[in-house]
């Protein structure tokens, strides 16, 4: 019997469902696939079997496993005592970094989770507008709390007009009253996000959205979309709040605001921030990060919050993006991964399509349309993407599927040219198999 089934039928006797959080299921396995070592960009299952990563734990690890720049950097905290729920000097050193780095962080906080970098923001654009309502974009994730947690992965028949999107609650045990404050407006649709204004204009708090939905694998805004983000909150005194957990430094060091030229009021970080440690952040202008306590009167706080370990991490990550060449060297392995990609798949004729940007990426299958909102990827054809991941697995590639319409996927900066050679051959196998 294979060590990954005997720890899964294990971990189900003390662990709810037998994982630590729930989409660690693969979807596409029926059970979490369990590593014990992880190296660059690759990781090795219970049962030995070695695997090229195109996870990188959802998004965390950018670098690649186990950087001995980051490892070192965590260990000089580990060697001084890792005196965590105090001030200490890594703290500014980590947000005079990031206020450098991306353009709307005048003043930054730190957290845990991306769950709690936006749960966090939501509640400061409401401190500092003195009004309760968010416009929400259909499909666009922005974590678990009960404030967000709506029209994710909503399924096709419960759509709703375009023009009033359905508010489908991504979860049971979320309070139906939360979904009056949402307005929920179709993502790229400029028209749409006009009009929620002009109904709503003087009740809404901000607009939250995902710069790039990279959540619905690789969606980029068109430049009217962008122009609307950049012009209707403003006009109608309320803010713009990019969630940047997954999109944050995976094409550029500042971000996807950076990259699309256009600065929100407040934004979130996550993930890559952390350098494959628990950290985010929110940050802003500061007329607004001032809000917060005890300058303010919103609070905001956290036993871990900033956590020493974490913050050495982050430090020591955003240098590596700083560096000359980081950028350079995710461009060429997406193009190369995402072109490789593409032929195979028309080489045997399997109807499935790449899109991506930077580091992270999206596969399409069947009919998914111009991919420019949720409701084109809907429709897309998930017994086929989850033939494909199992077959991928097979041959020495991970990707997860967590149970979503589209995925998300990526790659990390470890890896080489040669290595995405060595990804392209496994993938050209599985792709093969689904052919016929
Ligand atoms: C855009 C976005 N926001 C928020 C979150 C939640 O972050 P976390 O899982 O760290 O709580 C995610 C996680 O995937 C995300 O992609």
């Amino acid at each position: 019997m294979s060590r990954v089934t005997e720890l899964f039928a294990r971990a189900q006797g003390s662990l709810a469902g037998g994982v630590a959080s729930s989409t660690r299921v693969n979807r596409a396995l029926g059970h979490p696939l369990y590593f014990e070592r992880a190296a660059g960009c690759r990781l090795w299952d219970l049962d030995g079997r070695e695997y090229i990563d195109l996870c990188c734990s959802h998004g965390a690890t950018l670098v690649g496993h186990g950087d001995p720049r980051i490892r070192s950097a965590v260990e000089r905290v580990l060697d001084a005592g890792a005196a965590c729920s105090y001030e200490n000097e890594l703290q500014t050193e980590l947000a005079e970094q990031i206020c450098a780095m991306v353009p709307a962080c005048e003043r930054v906080r730190l957290v845990g989770s991306g769950t709690e970098a936006t749960m966090h923001a939501i509640r400061l654009a409401r401190a500092y507008t003195g009004r309760a309502k968010l416009v929400k974009i259909e499909g666009n994730f922005h974590g678990y709390h009960d404030q967000v947690m709506f029209s994710i992965g909503t399924p096709a028949d419960k759509l709703g007009p375009e023009s009033a999107p359905t508010p489908w609650a991504g979860s049971a045990g979320i309070a139906p009253g939360l979904a009056e404050q949402l307005i929920l407006v179709p993502y790229n649709r400029p028209d749409l996000l006009a009009a929620a204004f002009a109904r709503h204009g003087d009740e809404i708090a901000a607009v939250i959205c995902e710069p790039i939905y990279y959540n619905a694998g690789c969606i980029l805004p068109t430049p009217e979309f962008l122009a609307a983000l950049g012009e209707e909150p403003r006009r109608h005194g309320a803010l713009l709040m990019f969630d940047e957990v997954l999109s944050a430094f995976r094409m550029g060091k500042g971000g996807a605001q950076e990259y699309l030229g256009l600065t929100p009021d407040l934004c979130t970080l996550g993930k890559a921030v952390g350098g494959g440690y628990p950290l985010s952040v929110f940050g802003g202008r500061r007329e607004i990060m001032d809000h917060l306590m005890p300058v303010g009167n919103c609070q905001h706080s956290g036993t871990y919050n900033g956590h020493p370990v974490s913050v050495a991490a982050a430090i020591a990550a955003l240098q590596i993006y700083a560096a000359p060449g980081f950028y350079e060297h995710i461009h060429r392995l997406g193009e190369r991964l995402f072109r490789g990609l593409n032929e195979a798949f028309e080489r045997h004729g399997v109807p499935g399509r790449v899109a991506g940007l930077g580091a992270r990426f999206g596969v399409y299958f069947g009919p998914v349309g111009s991919l420019t909102s949720y409701r084109d990827i809907v429709h897309h054809d998930r017994p086929l993407m989850l033939r494909f991941i199992r077959a991928a697995i097979e041959r020495g590639v991970y990707f997860h599927d967590y149970g979503g319409g589209a995925c998300h996927h990526g790659f990390c900066a470890a890896m080489t040219l040669a290595d995405a050679e060595e990804a392209l051959d496994r993938l050209d196998g599985a792709i093969a198999s689904l052919a016929g």
